[in-house]
């Protein structure tokens, strides 16, 4: 498959990485369901030996992943903590990491209850106030870890400038894109060396497998993660990479209705007279729209807002019938959950109100159903509050 050096970014979804099956000219990548591949003599084989090494459902996922996010190499893994866990093995003892303080909870609670073990050291500070990682810099800093927009209260970091400041300061930059997704933002042409993701959301998209990815920019970090894939071994199966390849053909097409969604239902949200706040970036009220609108392509499917009190979310919450509560987000329906009792129920209530996050607070990841079926869910459940 032949692909223009200037195809665009849906050509790049449903095309990049792959070629009909040699063997039988299948359009669609099989699956893959080998652990092992015969050798034709000894020392002869086809480039497959063993399936943790190899798998070519895998290399075809992590082609088209690298060419999507516009990245040099990708790297699938089980889930989005085992990309990220391989990621963090570019550290060595003593290296200090700068942390978007509101991360996600597995993220924080990897660097803290996992790596201190081996003498790694992680300080957490507003990314979205670019003066405060450069405050947090010190001669052991190795690497900035982004994530923009946060979860749940959707703060942004300015990708561009804070990518300018690590590099100023030797240090390598990793984000996590899984928020916002590819389509919406492009860390690697802001500046950024590594880009994760949660395959398990947009990327997938149909709620249906579990993964990670990680794709990087620099030959030193290539190389490594490659071994550390095969080393650690903690990769993504063959079902699994053929899942996420079939869901990244319809990338573009879902953003396109999870941001028309979502924008559609945050205005409807903010007018409401029993919602006492929405944060969504695509609104003129949220504080960064100027940089929301500079650095991502539509605002994402993720919309948080206030109720005024945990007994209204809970009420709420209970009485919506479309509206699935559960937890995750990505996915092509509807999901809503509780940040405090749910996805932040282990982060300390002071750290949670020190983060924004109200007992109140309810978010939602919009799905791609016809708006007005949300909206009107949306409608009969606040109308009992
Ligand atoms: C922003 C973000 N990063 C990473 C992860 C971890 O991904 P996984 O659940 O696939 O391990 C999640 C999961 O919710 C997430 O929301």
């Amino acid at each position: 498959m032949k692909l223009r050096d200037n195809a665009g970014f849906s050509t790049i979804c449903v095309h990049a990485g792959q070629e009909p099956d040699p063997s039988t000219g299948a359009v669609i990548t099989p699956i893959y369901q080998t652990s092992t591949y015969r050798q034709d003599a000894l020392g002869e084989h086809k480039g497959f030996e063993y399936a943790r090494t190899q798998n070519p459902t895998r290399s075809v996922l992590e082609a088209n992943l690298a060419a999507i996010e516009g990245g040099k190499a990708a790297f699938a893994f089980a889930s989005g903590m085992a990309a990220e866990g391989a990621v963090m093995t570019l550290l060595q003892t003593g290296d200090h990491v700068v942390v978007t303080d509101n991360t996600y909870g597995g993220t924080y609670r990897l660097f803290e209850r996992i790596l201190r073990k081996y003498q790694l050291d992680f300080t957490y500070v507003d990314t979205s106030d670019i003066d405060e990682i450069r405050a947090a810099f010190r001669p052991a800093t190795k690497m900035l870890f982004l994530e923009t927009p946060t979860n749940p209260v959707l703060k942004l970091t300015d990708l561009a400038a804070a990518c300018r400041v690590a590099h100023e300061h030797g240090v390598f930059v990793v984000v996590d894109n899984t928020f916002a997704s590819p389509y919406v933002q492009r860390p690697i042409e802001l500046g950024a060396d590594i880009v994760v993701h949660s395959t398990t959301k947009f990327l997938n998209g149909h709620s249906d497998s579990v993964g990670g990815v990680a794709i990087a920019m620099r030959d030193d970090h290539i190389e490594w993660l490659q071994f550390v894939q095969n080393a650690e071994g903690a990769i993504l199966g063959p079902m699994d990479a053929w899942l996420v390849l079939r869901g990244t053909k319809t990338l573009p097409l879902r953003m396109e209705r999870h941001n028309d969604n979502a924008q559609a239902i945050a205005e409807y949200l903010e007018a409401h007279p029993k919602v006492t706040r929405v944060f969504y970036p695509g609104l003129a009220s949220h504080p960064q729209h100027a940089l929301a609108k500079r650095q991502m392509r539509g605002f994402g499917g993720l919309i948080s807002f206030e109720l005024g009190s945990l007994e209204r979310a809970r009420t709420f919450l209970n009485s919506l019938e479309l509206l699935t509560l559960a937890e995750s987000l990505g996915g092509v329906e509807t999901l809503i959950s509780h940040p405090a009792t749910m996805t932040h129920a282990s982060v300390p209530p002071e750290r949670r109100v020190h983060l924004g996050i109200g007992d109140d607070m309810v978010r939602v990841s919009v799905g791609i159903e016809d708006v007005d079926d949300l909206t009107a869910d949306l409608a009969q459940a606040l109308a009992r509050l």
